[in-house]
Protein backbone atom coordinates (compact mmCIF):
# COMPACT_ATOMS: atom_id res chain seq x y z
CA UNK A 1 0.00 0.00 0.00
CA UNK A 2 2.93 2.08 1.00
CA UNK A 3 4.29 1.90 -3.01
CA UNK A 4 0.70 2.66 -4.00
CA UNK A 5 0.13 5.57 -1.99
CA UNK A 6 3.61 7.07 -3.04
CA UNK A 7 2.76 6.16 -6.50
CA UNK A 8 -0.12 8.48 -6.72
CA UNK A 9 2.90 11.75 -5.71
CA UNK A 10 4.84 10.59 -8.14
CA UNK A 11 2.91 11.19 -11.31
CA UNK A 12 3.31 14.91 -10.44
CA UNK A 13 6.75 15.26 -11.79
CA UNK A 14 6.03 13.40 -14.91
CA UNK A 15 4.34 14.15 -18.09
CA UNK A 16 2.95 10.50 -18.60
CA UNK A 17 1.88 8.73 -15.01
CA UNK A 18 2.54 5.46 -14.99
CA UNK A 19 -0.23 2.89 -14.93
CA UNK A 20 -1.54 3.60 -11.62
CA UNK A 21 -3.16 1.10 -10.07
CA UNK A 22 -5.44 3.29 -8.21
CA UNK A 23 -6.57 2.27 -4.43
CA UNK A 24 -8.97 2.85 -2.51
CA UNK A 25 -7.51 4.30 0.74
CA UNK A 26 -10.85 4.20 2.51
CA UNK A 27 -11.05 1.42 5.27
CA UNK A 28 -13.86 -1.21 4.88
CA UNK A 29 -13.21 -2.35 8.26
CA UNK A 30 -10.88 -1.74 10.95
CA UNK A 31 -10.81 -3.27 14.75
CA UNK A 32 -9.83 -0.34 16.92
CA UNK A 33 -8.81 3.42 16.50
CA UNK A 34 -5.35 2.12 17.83
CA UNK A 35 -5.04 -0.20 15.30
CA UNK A 36 -5.71 2.40 12.60
CA UNK A 37 -3.29 4.96 13.76
CA UNK A 38 -0.75 2.18 13.75
CA UNK A 39 -1.08 1.92 10.16
CA UNK A 40 -1.47 4.88 8.86
CA UNK A 41 2.20 5.72 10.65
CA UNK A 42 3.43 2.79 9.73
CA UNK A 43 2.96 3.73 6.56
CA UNK A 44 4.17 7.27 6.44
CA UNK A 45 7.77 7.04 5.34
CA UNK A 46 8.87 10.69 5.19
CA UNK A 47 8.21 13.22 7.46
CA UNK A 48 7.43 16.85 6.09
CA UNK A 49 6.41 19.57 7.76
CA UNK A 50 2.71 18.55 9.08
CA UNK A 51 -0.11 20.41 8.96
CA UNK A 52 -0.65 22.24 12.87
CA UNK A 53 -2.67 20.78 15.43
CA UNK A 54 -5.56 23.50 14.89
CA UNK A 55 -5.69 22.75 11.45
CA UNK A 56 -5.73 19.04 11.81
CA UNK A 57 -8.95 19.53 14.42
CA UNK A 58 -10.20 21.25 12.09
CA UNK A 59 -10.71 18.91 9.83
CA UNK A 60 -10.93 16.49 12.61
CA UNK A 61 -13.96 18.04 13.90
CA UNK A 62 -16.05 20.35 11.02
CA UNK A 63 -19.05 18.72 9.69
CA UNK A 64 -22.52 20.26 9.32
CA UNK A 65 -24.03 16.73 10.39
CA UNK A 66 -21.61 14.97 12.69
CA UNK A 67 -17.85 13.63 11.23
CA UNK A 68 -17.62 10.40 9.72
CA UNK A 69 -14.03 9.06 10.39
CA UNK A 70 -13.20 7.25 7.90
CA UNK A 71 -13.64 9.75 4.79
CA UNK A 72 -12.23 12.26 6.96
CA UNK A 73 -9.51 10.30 7.21
CA UNK A 74 -9.16 10.12 3.14
CA UNK A 75 -9.00 13.81 3.23
CA UNK A 76 -6.21 13.71 5.02
CA UNK A 77 -4.24 11.31 3.25
CA UNK A 78 -3.76 13.89 0.06
CA UNK A 79 -0.61 14.32 1.89
CA UNK A 80 0.86 11.74 2.63
CA UNK A 81 3.48 13.17 5.06
CA UNK A 82 0.33 13.49 7.15
CA UNK A 83 -0.23 10.32 7.96
CA UNK A 84 2.26 9.79 10.09
CA UNK A 85 0.84 13.58 12.36
CA UNK A 86 -2.32 11.82 11.69
CA UNK A 87 -1.21 8.75 13.50
CA UNK A 88 -0.08 10.28 16.49
CA UNK A 89 -3.31 12.85 16.22
CA UNK A 90 -5.27 9.50 16.86
CA UNK A 91 -3.01 8.18 19.28
CA UNK A 92 -2.99 11.44 21.69
CA UNK A 93 -7.40 11.55 21.60
CA UNK A 94 -7.09 8.17 22.40
CA UNK A 95 -5.33 8.46 25.25
CA UNK A 96 -6.50 11.61 26.39
CA UNK A 97 -10.16 9.67 26.11
CA UNK A 98 -11.71 12.49 23.33
CA UNK A 99 -12.45 9.28 21.37
CA UNK A 100 -13.65 6.31 23.74
CA UNK A 101 -16.17 3.64 23.41
CA UNK A 102 -19.90 4.05 23.16
CA UNK A 103 -21.58 2.27 26.76
CA UNK A 104 -24.49 3.93 26.34
CA UNK A 105 -26.34 2.91 23.11
CA UNK A 106 -29.78 4.38 24.19
CA UNK A 107 -28.54 7.87 23.46
CA UNK A 108 -26.06 7.87 20.97
CA UNK A 109 -26.99 9.63 17.37
CA UNK A 110 -24.42 11.80 15.32
CA UNK A 111 -25.38 14.87 17.20
CA UNK A 112 -25.03 13.90 21.01
CA UNK A 113 -22.83 15.32 23.54
CA UNK A 114 -20.81 12.53 25.37
CA UNK A 115 -19.40 13.29 29.28
CA UNK A 116 -16.43 15.28 29.91
CA UNK A 117 -16.49 16.95 26.54
CA UNK A 118 -15.04 20.11 26.86
CA UNK A 119 -16.69 23.66 27.11
CA UNK A 120 -14.45 26.26 27.71
CA UNK A 121 -13.51 26.58 24.27
CA UNK A 122 -16.12 29.47 23.40
CA UNK A 123 -13.63 30.69 20.28
CA UNK A 124 -13.67 27.15 18.37
CA UNK A 125 -17.19 26.63 19.01
CA UNK A 126 -18.01 30.10 17.38
CA UNK A 127 -15.20 29.53 14.90
CA UNK A 128 -16.89 25.89 13.68
CA UNK A 129 -20.64 26.28 15.03
CA UNK A 130 -21.02 22.98 16.95
CA UNK A 131 -18.52 21.52 19.40
CA UNK A 132 -18.37 18.02 20.65
CA UNK A 133 -16.42 14.38 20.90
CA UNK A 134 -16.07 11.92 18.35
CA UNK A 135 -17.16 8.64 19.57
CA UNK A 136 -17.56 5.11 18.26
CA UNK A 137 -21.17 4.49 17.85
CA UNK A 138 -23.17 1.55 19.10
CA UNK A 139 -22.99 -2.01 17.47
CA UNK A 140 -24.70 -2.65 14.42
CA UNK A 141 -24.90 1.52 13.37
CA UNK A 142 -24.37 2.50 10.21
CA UNK A 143 -21.54 4.99 10.86
CA UNK A 144 -18.09 4.09 11.83
CA UNK A 145 -17.86 7.28 14.18
CA UNK A 146 -20.11 9.84 15.69
CA UNK A 147 -19.86 13.43 16.70
CA UNK A 148 -21.40 13.96 19.60
CA UNK A 149 -22.77 17.46 20.00
CA UNK A 150 -21.81 19.30 23.49
CA UNK A 151 -22.94 22.90 22.44
CA UNK A 152 -25.00 24.11 19.20
CA UNK A 153 -24.35 27.65 18.70
CA UNK A 154 -27.24 29.68 16.97
CA UNK A 155 -26.20 31.85 14.45
CA UNK A 156 -29.21 33.09 13.29
CA UNK A 157 -33.22 32.61 12.37
CA UNK A 158 -35.34 31.78 9.17
CA UNK A 159 -39.13 31.60 9.80
CA UNK A 160 -39.87 28.16 8.21
CA UNK A 161 -43.63 29.45 6.70
CA UNK A 162 -41.25 32.31 4.62
CA UNK A 163 -39.01 30.17 3.37
CA UNK A 164 -38.75 30.11 -0.52
CA UNK A 165 -38.09 26.70 -0.88
CA UNK A 166 -40.23 23.85 -0.60
CA UNK A 167 -39.09 21.30 1.61
CA UNK A 168 -39.52 18.63 -0.33
CA UNK A 169 -37.22 17.30 -2.70
CA UNK A 170 -36.09 20.12 -5.11
CA UNK A 171 -35.12 18.72 -8.73
CA UNK A 172 -32.49 20.63 -10.47
CA UNK A 173 -34.50 22.25 -12.55
CA UNK A 174 -36.59 24.21 -10.00
CA UNK A 175 -33.50 24.95 -8.43
CA UNK A 176 -32.39 27.09 -11.76
CA UNK A 177 -35.14 29.43 -10.34
CA UNK A 178 -33.49 30.04 -7.04
CA UNK A 179 -29.94 30.47 -8.06
CA UNK A 180 -29.33 32.59 -4.75
CA UNK A 181 -30.24 29.76 -2.67
CA UNK A 182 -29.24 27.12 -4.39
CA UNK A 183 -25.58 26.79 -2.97
CA UNK A 184 -27.42 25.43 0.03
CA UNK A 185 -28.44 22.29 -1.50
CA UNK A 186 -26.39 19.20 -1.13
CA UNK A 187 -25.92 18.44 -4.51
CA UNK A 188 -24.94 22.35 -5.82
CA UNK A 189 -22.59 22.38 -2.31
CA UNK A 190 -20.75 19.14 -3.68
CA UNK A 191 -20.82 20.28 -7.13
CA UNK A 192 -19.12 23.38 -5.84
CA UNK A 193 -16.50 21.46 -3.75
CA UNK A 194 -15.74 19.16 -7.00
CA UNK A 195 -15.26 22.52 -8.81
CA UNK A 196 -13.07 24.30 -6.69
CA UNK A 197 -10.66 21.12 -6.60
CA UNK A 198 -10.72 20.89 -10.34
CA UNK A 199 -9.72 24.79 -10.06
CA UNK A 200 -6.49 23.18 -7.50
CA UNK A 201 -5.90 20.31 -9.24
CA UNK A 202 -5.78 22.30 -12.47
CA UNK A 203 -2.80 25.29 -11.10
CA UNK A 204 -1.06 22.22 -9.14
CA UNK A 205 -0.96 20.09 -12.45
CA UNK A 206 0.71 23.20 -14.51
CA UNK A 207 2.91 24.22 -11.98
CA UNK A 208 4.43 21.04 -11.29
CA UNK A 209 4.88 21.02 -15.00
CA UNK A 210 6.87 24.46 -14.95
CA UNK A 211 4.05 26.08 -16.92
CA UNK A 212 3.32 29.94 -16.31
CA UNK A 213 -0.10 31.44 -15.41
CA UNK A 214 -0.40 34.21 -17.40
CA UNK A 215 -4.05 36.39 -17.20
CA UNK A 216 -5.38 36.67 -21.45
CA UNK A 217 -7.73 39.43 -21.53
CA UNK A 218 -10.97 39.43 -21.37
CA UNK A 219 -11.64 42.06 -23.41
CA UNK A 220 -10.43 41.82 -27.27
CA UNK A 221 -10.39 42.43 -30.35
CA UNK A 222 -9.24 39.29 -31.58
CA UNK A 223 -11.56 36.66 -32.67
CA UNK A 224 -9.97 33.86 -31.87
CA UNK A 225 -11.88 31.34 -33.61
CA UNK A 226 -12.34 33.08 -36.55
CA UNK A 227 -16.47 32.05 -36.51
CA UNK A 228 -17.58 35.61 -35.45
CA UNK A 229 -19.62 34.72 -32.61
CA UNK A 230 -18.85 37.04 -30.01
CA UNK A 231 -20.09 39.06 -27.90
CA UNK A 232 -19.59 43.04 -28.80
CA UNK A 233 -18.34 44.91 -25.69
CA UNK A 234 -19.79 48.75 -25.91
CA UNK A 235 -20.00 52.24 -23.97
CA UNK A 236 -22.30 53.34 -26.74
CA UNK A 237 -25.27 53.67 -25.31
CA UNK A 238 -24.39 55.09 -21.72
CA UNK A 239 -22.48 57.86 -24.18
CA UNK A 240 -25.49 58.86 -26.06
CA UNK A 241 -27.34 58.94 -23.40
CA UNK A 242 -24.70 61.25 -21.60
CA UNK A 243 -24.34 62.90 -25.21
CA UNK A 244 -28.14 63.33 -24.69
CA UNK A 245 -28.44 65.01 -21.57
CA UNK A 246 -25.23 67.29 -22.88
CA UNK A 247 -27.61 68.51 -25.68
CA UNK A 248 -30.05 69.67 -23.34
CA UNK A 249 -28.02 71.25 -20.97
CA UNK A 250 -26.24 72.74 -23.45
CA UNK A 251 -27.49 72.37 -26.91
CA UNK A 252 -24.73 73.07 -29.59
CA UNK A 253 -22.35 69.90 -28.82
CA UNK A 254 -18.38 70.66 -29.79
CA UNK A 255 -16.44 69.45 -32.61
CA UNK A 256 -14.71 67.41 -30.24
CA UNK A 257 -17.75 65.77 -28.63
CA UNK A 258 -18.48 64.88 -32.37
CA UNK A 259 -15.18 63.74 -33.40
CA UNK A 260 -15.03 61.25 -30.10
CA UNK A 261 -18.31 59.85 -30.79
CA UNK A 262 -17.56 58.89 -34.30
CA UNK A 263 -13.98 57.47 -32.54
CA UNK A 264 -16.06 55.29 -30.53
CA UNK A 265 -18.87 54.11 -32.87
CA UNK A 266 -15.48 52.95 -34.82
CA UNK A 267 -13.88 50.93 -32.57
CA UNK A 268 -14.90 47.49 -31.98
CA UNK A 269 -14.04 45.06 -29.21
CA UNK A 270 -15.86 42.10 -28.12
CA UNK A 271 -15.52 39.39 -25.08
CA UNK A 272 -13.04 36.66 -25.77
CA UNK A 273 -13.70 33.43 -26.91
CA UNK A 274 -10.81 31.79 -26.01
CA UNK A 275 -7.45 32.88 -24.59
CA UNK A 276 -5.47 31.25 -27.02
CA UNK A 277 -3.98 33.69 -29.37
CA UNK A 278 -2.97 36.05 -26.54
CA UNK A 279 -1.69 32.91 -24.98
CA UNK A 280 0.28 32.21 -28.03
CA UNK A 281 2.21 35.30 -27.66
CA UNK A 282 4.31 34.20 -24.25
CA UNK A 283 4.81 30.63 -25.13
CA UNK A 284 6.90 31.73 -27.93
CA UNK A 285 8.97 34.27 -25.24
CA UNK A 286 8.50 31.77 -22.11
CA UNK A 287 7.41 28.13 -23.94
CA UNK A 288 5.62 27.11 -21.46
CA UNK A 289 2.16 28.76 -19.92
CA UNK A 290 -1.58 28.53 -19.27
CA UNK A 291 -4.26 30.46 -18.75
CA UNK A 292 -7.38 29.45 -17.19
CA UNK A 293 -10.58 32.28 -17.14
CA UNK A 294 -13.78 33.07 -18.45
CA UNK A 295 -14.77 32.97 -21.66
CA UNK A 296 -17.88 33.75 -24.21
CA UNK A 297 -19.33 32.44 -26.97
CA UNK A 298 -22.69 34.36 -28.85
CA UNK A 299 -23.67 31.14 -30.66
CA UNK A 300 -27.27 30.86 -29.56
CA UNK A 301 -26.61 27.16 -29.13
CA UNK A 302 -29.31 26.02 -26.63
CA UNK A 303 -28.44 22.39 -25.19
CA UNK A 304 -27.08 20.73 -22.46
CA UNK A 305 -23.29 20.96 -23.15
CA UNK A 306 -23.29 24.97 -24.02
CA UNK A 307 -22.81 27.71 -21.98
CA UNK A 308 -22.32 32.00 -23.02
CA UNK A 309 -20.03 32.31 -20.38
CA UNK A 310 -18.02 29.40 -19.59
CA UNK A 311 -14.74 28.80 -17.78
CA UNK A 312 -11.84 27.15 -19.94
CA UNK A 313 -8.06 26.00 -19.71
CA UNK A 314 -5.81 26.59 -21.97
CA UNK A 315 -1.73 25.67 -21.90
CA UNK A 316 0.34 26.52 -24.60
CA UNK A 317 3.32 24.84 -25.32
CA UNK A 318 6.35 25.82 -27.08
CA UNK A 319 8.31 23.24 -28.84
CA UNK A 320 6.01 20.14 -28.71
CA UNK A 321 4.06 18.71 -32.15
CA UNK A 322 0.30 17.24 -32.22
CA UNK A 323 1.40 14.20 -30.54
CA UNK A 324 3.47 15.60 -27.45
CA UNK A 325 -0.24 18.51 -27.33
CA UNK A 326 -2.17 14.65 -26.45
CA UNK A 327 0.08 13.26 -24.24
CA UNK A 328 -0.20 16.99 -21.89
CA UNK A 329 -4.12 16.62 -22.55
CA UNK A 330 -4.14 12.93 -21.65
CA UNK A 331 -1.69 13.58 -18.42
CA UNK A 332 -3.84 16.75 -17.61
CA UNK A 333 -7.24 14.48 -17.58
CA UNK A 334 -5.69 11.61 -15.55
CA UNK A 335 -4.68 14.25 -12.87
CA UNK A 336 -7.68 15.98 -12.43
CA UNK A 337 -9.51 12.47 -12.21
CA UNK A 338 -7.38 10.96 -9.95
CA UNK A 339 -7.56 14.21 -7.63
CA UNK A 340 -10.83 13.79 -7.42
CA UNK A 341 -10.39 10.32 -5.87
CA UNK A 342 -8.14 11.36 -3.81
CA UNK A 343 -9.03 14.53 -2.31
CA UNK A 344 -12.96 14.78 -3.23
CA UNK A 345 -14.39 11.30 -2.49
CA UNK A 346 -17.23 12.16 0.08
CA UNK A 347 -17.98 14.42 -2.81
CA UNK A 348 -17.69 11.92 -5.58
CA UNK A 349 -19.61 9.10 -3.53
CA UNK A 350 -22.75 11.93 -2.47
CA UNK A 351 -22.89 12.42 -6.48
CA UNK A 352 -22.57 8.61 -7.47
CA UNK A 353 -25.35 7.78 -4.69
CA UNK A 354 -27.14 10.23 -5.76
CA UNK A 355 -27.28 11.57 -9.00
CA UNK A 356 -25.02 9.15 -11.63
CA UNK A 357 -24.56 5.66 -10.45
CA UNK A 358 -21.23 5.43 -12.24
CA UNK A 359 -20.17 8.53 -11.85
CA UNK A 360 -17.10 7.01 -9.59
CA UNK A 361 -15.89 4.22 -12.05
CA UNK A 362 -16.10 6.61 -14.59
CA UNK A 363 -13.33 8.86 -12.96
CA UNK A 364 -11.57 5.66 -11.69
CA UNK A 365 -11.65 4.33 -15.78
CA UNK A 366 -10.38 7.61 -16.87
CA UNK A 367 -7.92 7.63 -14.14
CA UNK A 368 -6.12 4.64 -15.46
CA UNK A 369 -6.99 3.50 -18.75
CA UNK A 370 -5.05 4.73 -21.79
CA UNK A 371 -6.76 7.30 -23.83
CA UNK A 372 -6.97 5.90 -27.55
CA UNK A 373 -5.83 7.70 -30.55
CA UNK A 374 -7.16 7.41 -33.84
CA UNK A 375 -7.20 10.01 -36.68
CA UNK A 376 -10.48 11.48 -38.22
CA UNK A 377 -10.44 9.33 -41.21
CA UNK A 378 -10.55 5.91 -39.08
CA UNK A 379 -13.08 7.72 -37.11
CA UNK A 380 -15.45 7.49 -40.26
CA UNK A 381 -14.82 4.44 -40.72
CA UNK A 382 -16.19 3.04 -37.29
CA UNK A 383 -19.27 5.59 -37.33
CA UNK A 384 -20.68 4.96 -40.43
CA UNK A 385 -24.23 5.74 -39.96
CA UNK A 386 -23.62 7.81 -36.51
CA UNK A 387 -25.01 10.54 -38.04
CA UNK A 388 -25.53 13.30 -35.24
CA UNK A 389 -22.58 14.22 -33.86
CA UNK A 390 -23.20 13.66 -30.15
CA UNK A 391 -23.96 10.16 -31.51
CA UNK A 392 -20.78 10.09 -32.81
CA UNK A 393 -19.41 10.48 -29.55
CA UNK A 394 -20.67 8.54 -27.42
CA UNK A 395 -20.56 5.93 -30.44
CA UNK A 396 -16.39 5.89 -30.14
CA UNK A 397 -15.75 6.51 -26.51
CA UNK A 398 -18.70 4.67 -25.14
CA UNK A 399 -19.70 2.11 -27.44
CA UNK A 400 -16.54 1.40 -29.47
CA UNK A 401 -13.43 2.17 -27.37
CA UNK A 402 -15.22 2.14 -24.09
CA UNK A 403 -12.61 4.74 -22.96
CA UNK A 404 -11.16 7.84 -23.86
CA UNK A 405 -10.62 8.99 -27.45
CA UNK A 406 -8.44 11.70 -29.20
CA UNK A 407 -9.54 12.34 -32.83
CA UNK A 408 -7.02 14.07 -35.00
CA UNK A 409 -5.82 15.22 -38.41
CA UNK A 410 -9.01 17.00 -38.99
CA UNK A 411 -9.91 17.93 -42.30
CA UNK A 412 -9.09 21.70 -42.70
CA UNK A 413 -12.75 22.85 -43.94
CA UNK A 414 -13.71 22.23 -40.42
CA UNK A 415 -11.51 23.88 -38.62
CA UNK A 416 -10.09 26.99 -37.48
CA UNK A 417 -7.93 29.45 -39.54
CA UNK A 418 -4.53 28.79 -37.02
CA UNK A 419 -4.33 25.10 -37.50
CA UNK A 420 -1.42 23.85 -38.55
CA UNK A 421 -1.69 22.65 -42.51
CA UNK A 422 -0.36 18.45 -42.82
CA UNK A 423 2.08 17.98 -45.55
CA UNK A 424 -1.43 15.97 -47.04
CA UNK A 425 -2.65 19.85 -47.58
CA UNK A 426 -5.81 18.30 -46.97
CA UNK A 427 -5.80 17.78 -42.74
CA UNK A 428 -4.66 19.93 -39.93
CA UNK A 429 -3.11 19.12 -36.79
CA UNK A 430 -5.81 19.22 -34.92
CA UNK A 431 -7.52 17.04 -31.84
CA UNK A 432 -10.04 16.22 -29.94
CA UNK A 433 -10.39 14.96 -26.80
CA UNK A 434 -13.98 12.89 -26.51
CA UNK A 435 -15.30 11.47 -23.35
CA UNK A 436 -17.59 9.44 -22.03
CA UNK A 437 -20.71 10.89 -21.10
CA UNK A 438 -20.31 14.14 -22.58
CA UNK A 439 -18.62 14.33 -26.06
CA UNK A 440 -15.55 17.22 -26.58
CA UNK A 441 -14.04 17.81 -23.53
CA UNK A 442 -10.82 19.42 -25.03
CA UNK A 443 -10.02 20.95 -28.39
CA UNK A 444 -6.67 21.79 -29.28
CA UNK A 445 -3.98 22.00 -32.42
CA UNK A 446 -0.77 22.07 -33.36
CA UNK A 447 -0.48 26.14 -34.51
CA UNK A 448 0.31 26.62 -38.08
CA UNK A 449 4.03 28.63 -37.79
CA UNK A 450 4.56 29.20 -41.15
CA UNK A 451 4.25 32.83 -42.53
CA UNK A 452 3.14 32.38 -45.92
CA UNK A 453 0.57 29.31 -45.22
CA UNK A 454 -1.38 30.89 -42.08
CA UNK A 455 -1.58 34.09 -43.98
CA UNK A 456 -2.77 32.55 -47.29
CA UNK A 457 -5.54 30.06 -44.89
CA UNK A 458 -6.66 33.71 -43.65
CA UNK A 459 -7.12 34.90 -46.63
CA UNK A 460 -8.79 31.83 -48.12
CA UNK A 461 -11.57 31.81 -45.18
CA UNK A 462 -12.15 35.40 -45.46
CA UNK A 463 -10.71 36.49 -42.63
CA UNK A 464 -9.79 40.33 -42.45
CA UNK A 465 -6.00 40.64 -41.81
CA UNK A 466 -6.26 43.82 -40.24
CA UNK A 467 -7.05 42.63 -36.64
CA UNK A 468 -4.81 39.77 -36.86
CA UNK A 469 -1.32 41.45 -37.79
CA UNK A 470 -0.09 41.33 -34.61
CA UNK A 471 -0.85 37.80 -34.71
CA UNK A 472 0.79 37.48 -38.00
CA UNK A 473 3.97 38.98 -36.24
CA UNK A 474 4.94 36.05 -34.54
CA UNK A 475 5.46 34.27 -37.58
CA UNK A 476 6.89 37.64 -39.12
CA UNK A 477 9.63 37.58 -36.18
CA UNK A 478 10.75 34.61 -35.18
CA UNK A 479 8.70 31.62 -35.40
CA UNK A 480 8.62 28.53 -33.43
CA UNK A 481 7.01 24.84 -33.11
CA UNK A 482 4.21 25.38 -30.76
CA UNK A 483 1.17 23.72 -29.42
CA UNK A 484 -1.95 23.99 -27.54
CA UNK A 485 -5.09 23.04 -26.49
CA UNK A 486 -8.54 24.12 -24.13
CA UNK A 487 -10.36 22.43 -21.17
CA UNK A 488 -14.29 23.43 -21.30
CA UNK A 489 -13.97 23.36 -17.18
CA UNK A 490 -18.05 22.96 -16.85
CA UNK A 491 -17.50 19.40 -19.21
CA UNK A 492 -14.55 18.41 -16.80
CA UNK A 493 -17.75 19.01 -14.52
CA UNK A 494 -20.24 17.36 -16.14
CA UNK A 495 -18.36 14.22 -16.44
CA UNK A 496 -17.27 14.04 -12.94
CA UNK A 497 -20.65 14.63 -11.65
CA UNK A 498 -22.61 12.95 -14.50
CA UNK A 499 -24.76 15.89 -14.13
CA UNK A 500 -27.36 16.11 -17.01
CA UNK A 501 -27.25 20.12 -17.54
CA UNK A 502 -23.86 22.52 -17.73
CA UNK A 503 -26.33 25.27 -16.27
CA UNK A 504 -25.98 23.34 -12.94
CA UNK A 505 -22.24 23.16 -12.42
CA UNK A 506 -21.43 26.84 -12.90
CA UNK A 507 -22.65 28.77 -10.17
CA UNK A 508 -23.96 31.39 -12.18
CA UNK A 509 -25.42 30.07 -15.41
CA UNK A 510 -25.65 32.43 -18.55
CA UNK A 511 -27.44 31.22 -21.51
CA UNK A 512 -29.55 32.82 -24.18
CA UNK A 513 -32.17 34.91 -22.35
CA UNK A 514 -30.46 33.72 -18.82
CA UNK A 515 -28.31 35.56 -16.61
CA UNK A 516 -29.22 35.92 -13.10
CA UNK A 517 -27.89 37.91 -10.77
O1 LIG B 1 -12.89 23.62 -29.17
P1 LIG B 1 -12.83 25.03 -28.69
O2 LIG B 1 -13.70 26.02 -29.36
O3 LIG B 1 -11.29 25.44 -28.79
C1 LIG B 1 -10.80 26.69 -28.56
O4 LIG B 1 -11.41 27.64 -28.16
C2 LIG B 1 -9.30 26.75 -28.74
N1 LIG B 1 -8.94 28.13 -28.97
C3 LIG B 1 -8.64 26.18 -27.50
C4 LIG B 1 -7.15 26.18 -27.58
O5 LIG B 1 -6.60 25.48 -28.41
N2 LIG B 1 -6.49 26.94 -26.73
O6 LIG B 1 -13.15 25.06 -27.14
C5 LIG B 1 -12.40 24.30 -26.23
C6 LIG B 1 -13.31 23.55 -25.27
C7 LIG B 1 -14.26 22.57 -25.96
O7 LIG B 1 -13.64 21.35 -26.20
C8 LIG B 1 -15.37 22.46 -24.94
O8 LIG B 1 -15.02 21.56 -23.90
C9 LIG B 1 -15.41 23.86 -24.35
O9 LIG B 1 -14.17 24.47 -24.60
N3 LIG B 1 -16.49 24.66 -24.93
C10 LIG B 1 -17.61 25.03 -24.29
N4 LIG B 1 -18.05 24.77 -23.05
C11 LIG B 1 -19.24 25.29 -22.68
N5 LIG B 1 -20.00 26.08 -23.47
C12 LIG B 1 -19.60 26.38 -24.72
N6 LIG B 1 -20.35 27.18 -25.48
C13 LIG B 1 -18.36 25.84 -25.19
N7 LIG B 1 -17.66 25.94 -26.32
C14 LIG B 1 -16.53 25.22 -26.16
MG1 LIG C 1 -14.00 22.36 -30.42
Amino acid sequence: MVEDFMNCFKFNTEIIPDRLSLINIQKKSFESFQEYARRWRSEAKKVQPPMDESELMKYFIRSQKGVYFEKTMSTLGQKFADCVKMGNFIEEAINSRKIKSANNSSKSTQLESIEGAKEENEEEIFRIGTYGDLQVPPEGAKQKIEFRVKKVLSVGTVDAAKYPLPKTKLTLELLRDFVHFRSRTNTISAIARIRSALAYATHTFFQNHGFLYIHTPIITTSDCEGAGEMFQVTSLLSEAEKLEKELKENPAPSEADINAAEQLAKEKVFLTVSGQLQGETYACALSKVYTFGPTFRAEKSHTSRHLAEFWMVEPEIAFVDIQENMNYAEAYVKFLCQWLLYRCLDDVEFITNSIDNNALSRLRMVASSNFQRITYTDTIKILEGAAKVKKFENKLTEEHFKAPVIVYNYPKGIKAFYMKVNEDKKTVAAMDLLVPKVGELIGGSQREEDYEVLRSRMLDLGLPLEPYEWYLDLRRHGTVKHCGFGLGFERMILFATGIENIWDVIPFPRYPDRADL
